[in-house]
């Protein structure tokens, strides 16, 4: 196998974003912002929130690409304008494909903002191809317990696949184009061999400890671009935490305001007033008796 090595390394800025939250950011980060099909990484937390202070992103829309939430520690709840309602715990991932538009809201769940509590998680954007930018909706939210994950013989390393496959596991989310998403725990002197198609781009976001790839040191808060190859070698010395990310690129135009990526100003133009025509929709907030005993609207 022919590794792949780094052959950029981007360290994360910090960045405010929804309501006020801080996230870690590799991508778009400086001259780094095309990883195509990939738009987007946050690493949100880790962070210890009191009583009241934890944030979230109240309704915002997106069309033409999804988003993809990955939760580690915490709950976060959404809320749509399709009039969907979910909440995903650790080890779960919501995989939403805006396609033509929703309205959402992102928030850690109830219990999390009135008790408090840890956070830590991930939201990455996908790009759609221009043949699926206006296609409906759809949600694929899958629990921990339904997400593969295998351990290799030795038990030092270990993958959650969330897209693609890894260690003979393939992943149960449907993506529009082949992706691969793993999220690898590496206990201290774990080595592991990781294919990634050829034809894919490919990075990997170390958020815990330190990672040798292909033989090139990456720490926490870095992101390494890998160039060419087969797949990518993987070892530490302490414990690590990191994801793989890869790709079939799109090799399309990027029109891009905001939260809606298109193929052209026009299209972005048209999608801005879409939403304030309303048409991407609007989150129904009637409550139910059982929330509220006077049966107020709020
Ligand atoms: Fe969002």
């Amino acid at each position: 196998m022919k590794n792949r090595e780094i052959v950029r390394v981007v360290t994360s800025h910090q960045q405010r974003e929804g309501g006020g939250f801080v996230v870690r950011r590799p991508l778009p980060s400086g001259a780094y912002d095309d990883a195509d099909p990939f738009l987007l990484l946050d690493e949100m937390g880790p962070i210890e929130y009191a009583p009241g202070e934890a944030l979230g992103a109240p309704d915002h829309p997106h069309r033409g690409f999804e988003t993809v939430t990955y939760v580690l520690e915490g709950e976060a709840e959404h809320a749509d304008s399709a009039g969907h309602r979910g909440k995903i715990g650790p080890g779960a991932v919501q995989w939403m494909t805006a396609g033509r538009g929703i309205v959402h809201a992102e928030m850690p769940s109830r219990t999390m903002r009135e008790q408090g509590g840890r956070m830590h998680g991930f939201q990455l954007w996908v790009n759609l191809p221009a043949r699926d930018k206006m296609i409906a909706p759809r949600y694929q939210e899958i629990p921990r317990e339904k997400i593969p994950s295998r351990t290799t013989p030795d038990g030092l390393a270990t993958v959650h696949v969330i897209a693609g496959e890894a260690l003979g596991a393939s992943a149960v989310i449907e993506t529009r184009t082949p992706i691969t998403y793993h999220h690898w725990s590496l206990q201290p002197g774990a080595a592991v061999d990781v294919a990634i198609p050829p034809e894919h781009s490919a990075f990997v976001y170390v958020f815990e400890g330190e990672l040798s790839v292909s033989g090139r040191p990456l720490r926490s808060g870095q992101l390494g671009v890998l160039g060419e190859g087969e797949g990518v070698a993987l070892a530490a010395t302490g414990r690590a935490q990191a994801l793989v990310l890869s790709g079939a690129p799109l090799r399309e135009p990027v029109a891009r305001s905001g939260p809606f990526v298109m193929n052209t100003e026009r299209e972005i133009q048209q999608a801005i007033l879409d939403y304030r025509a309303g048409k991407l929709g609007g989150i129904e907030r009637s409550v139910t008796s059982h929330d509220n005993p006077q049966g107020e609207r709020r």
